[in-house]
């Protein structure tokens, strides 16, 4: 048979369940799957091309005959089985955190570094969702004007903590309709009608895992180590798709003109931007879309070289399960 033996880890959960759709529309050439999740899974089948696929259980020989093995259950279980993955010779590309900022692992957007997949021996790592979604709109300013630094604040969907969130925000709306007090289970506070200004664990210095990752992340995939960014990640109750509020300050001069140019030929990015008729990127109109969207682009008033700009993107596709599969093409 044609195609490639593809493994999924994670199968079952949000990212994984996209990352089966993405496959499937993008006739990635497939010639067998195997949809691999906890043991909590085993019973449980996935559609794929029409088909029910029953879910394996995660094992050390999970991997055996496996050409691409695409990992999504988290950075605990990447750290122990992408070893023994690519020690099977499966070409691994991993949604976790774990092994991103590791010197001989790409970290790639196949936007803007493409050529860093070249050098991978065997494992190639996806960047953190809200990074990702940043750096669509941000690199073709970069390109432009030179980025120095960016202030920013993200409102991050639900969908971002997995399927378990999903179904915590359905419940706390339908409760909160009846009066009730929402228990929470998966955020430490309840998420219907309220903002949390807590996405990932906190570190020493104050900010967030998430946040800082979109500096070390950002720096590392357009090779600028220079780059700072400082962000308040916010979790929001939204169902899918982050959106991004950043302010960025550039070496060189910026011309609003030049910017809204750079911004509407950039590749997997839509330029969304006429105020005037109430048209700005929102999560419902990304839901779904491979494309993110980036809109309110102004010269912001309190930098010199300064842009500020809106980004929205489907944190499922762009940030995780459709930069994977276009990783996974680019081998
Ligand atoms: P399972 O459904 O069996 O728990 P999400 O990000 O939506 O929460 O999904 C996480 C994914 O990671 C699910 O597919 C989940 O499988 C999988 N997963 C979680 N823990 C393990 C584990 N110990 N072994 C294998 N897969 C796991």
């Amino acid at each position: 048979m044609q195609g490639y033996h593809i493994a999924v880890v994670g199968a079952t959960g949000a990212v994984g369940q996209e990352l089966l759709r993405v496959l499937e529309r993008r006739n990635f050439s497939v010639a067998s799957l195997r949809p691999i999740a906890s043991l909590r899974s085993v019973g449980k089948s996935v559609r794929f091309q029409d088909e029910s696929v029953p879910v394996q259980e995660l094992k050390e020989h999970s991997f055996d005959k496996i050409d691409v093995a695409f990992f999504s259950a988290g950075s605990e279980i990447s750290r122990k089985y992408v070893p023994i993955a690519c020690q099977a010779d499966a070409i691994v590309i991993d949604n976790s955190s774990a092994f991103r900022m590791e010197a001989h692992v790409p970290l790639v957007i196949p936007e803007i570094n493409v050529d860093d997949v070249r050098g991978h021996r065997g494992l190639i790592a996806n960047p953190n969702c809200t990074t990702a979604i940043i750096l669509m709109a941000l690199y073709p300013l970069h390109r432009a004007f030179s980025v120095r630094r960016i202030f920013a604040a993200s409102y991050q969907a639900v969908s971002g903590s997995g399927a378990r969130a999903i179904e915590e925000l359905k419940r706390q709306v339908e409760m909160a309709a009846q009066d009730r007090q929402p228990k929470p289970e998966v955020y430490p506070h309840p998420i219907a009608f309220n903002l949390l200004p807590h996405v990932d664990s906190f570190l020493q210095n104050g900010y967030t895992k998430e946040e800082i990752k979109v500096q070390n992340e950002a720096s590392k995939i357009m090779h600028l180590p220079q780059f700072r960014a400082s962000v308040t990640c916010v979790r929001v109750p939204v169902y899918r798709a982050h959106s991004v509020a950043v302010s960025a300050e550039f070496e060189k001069p910026v011309s609003l003109e030049r910017a809204r140019e750079a911004l509407a030929k950039a590749p997997g990015l839509d330029l969304v931007d006429e105020p005037q008729n109430h048209r700005y990127p929102m999560p419902i109109s990304v839901t779904g879309k491979d494309n993110c969207q980036v809109g309110r682009v102004r010269v912001d008033c309190a930098f010199e070289n300064g842009l500020s700009f809106w980004v929205a993107g489907d944190q499922l596709l762009k940030g995780a399960a459709l930069n994977a599969v276009q990783i996974a093409e680019l081998l």
